[in-house]
């Protein structure tokens, strides 16, 4: 891969990447488009990477297919495919990590410590084989999407980040290759959390800058609505992913969310406009 990408270098083109755990879905599709308004050769990565993965999450089970994936991206025109094998991403004793400090700690890094290690560690392995000038990731995982622009911003990779924004189903479920696993009643189910997203925009967006009574009416309409587990709820600054109370003197703020549907768990986010009272 290295080879290629230096043969492409050497030939003047421009590489865009496309990092996935595969089990294709529109949403990765759409950072194909994104990517080919970027670069001249497109390659996306497929690598389900067991270190950011905890014990007892679902790296064993994580929906996985190969010729699918393969059928569907080549549909795509995606130029190269890189699909590399554990073995070939980490050797036996495999010591050097990157950690993205304060920010990984927060949110999905309270529930799934060390899951930020592990993306940030994978992310940079990948630009250094790869060597695009530009990689795509999607707005749906918005932390990590934070994490790993301040990782390029603080170790200086030479690399563009363009973050895509969220693909949903018709009926505003975010899309996910996590989604399959729903029961058709927890599917329906999960439609409450874009409807919960939609809920505090409009209280924001309405004037409201108290984000402890805005978190409530979502966690009341999470709960009411559905027999989801919350994880968090919550608000932070979208300029340096702190948490929040207030939307006082932010012109945005963006809520993110968490819940789980029996095994399954889901994440969505939304960047709201504050509006004025
Ligand atoms: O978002 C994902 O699919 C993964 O976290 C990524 C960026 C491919 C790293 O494994």
């Amino acid at each position: 891969m290295q080879g290629i990408a230096d043969e492409l270098r050497s030939k003047g083109k421009r590489i865009g990447l496309v990092p996935t755990m595969g089990y294709l879905h529109q949403g990765h599709l759409s950072l194909v488009d994104e990517a080919k308004r970027h670069s001249d050769v497109v390659i996306m990565s497929i690598y389900v990477n067991p270190t950011q993965f905890g014990r007892g999450e679902d790296f064993d089970k994580y929906p996985r297919d190969l010729a699918r994936d393969e059928e569907m991206a080549s549909q795509k025109s995606v130029n190269y495919l890189f699909v590399p094998s554990d073995k070939e991403m980490y050797r036996d004793e495999h010591l050097a990590y990157v950690e993205v400090e304060k920010v990984s700690s927060l949110l999905e890094g309270e529930f799934r410590p060390g899951h930020f290690k592990g993306v940030a560690s994978v992310v940079a392995k990948l630009f250094n084989i790869v060597k695009p000038h530009a990689a795509v990731f999607g707005q749906k995982d918005a932390q990590q999407a934070f994490i790993i622009k301040k990782m390029v911003e603080d170790l200086n990779f030479d690399v563009q980040i363009i973050v895509a924004p969220i693909v949903r189903e018709p009926d505003g479920l975010a899309m996910s290759s996590r989604n399959v696993y729903l029961s058709p009643s927890q599917r329906e189910q999960a439609t409450v959390l874009y409807k919960s997203l939609r809920l505090a925009e409009k209280l924001v967006a309405g004037g409201e800058k108290d984000l402890v009574r805005s978190r409530a009416e979502m966690v009341k309409m999470i709960t009411d609505s559905s027999d989801g587990k919350i994880d968090y709820v919550s608000f932070v600054d979208p300029k340096n992913f702190t948490k929040i109370e207030s939307a006082k003197d932010l012109d945005e703020v963006q809520s993110l969310l968490a819940v789980r549907f029996g095994k399954t768990r889901l994440i969505d986010n939304m960047l709201l406009k504050t509006g004025k009272r």
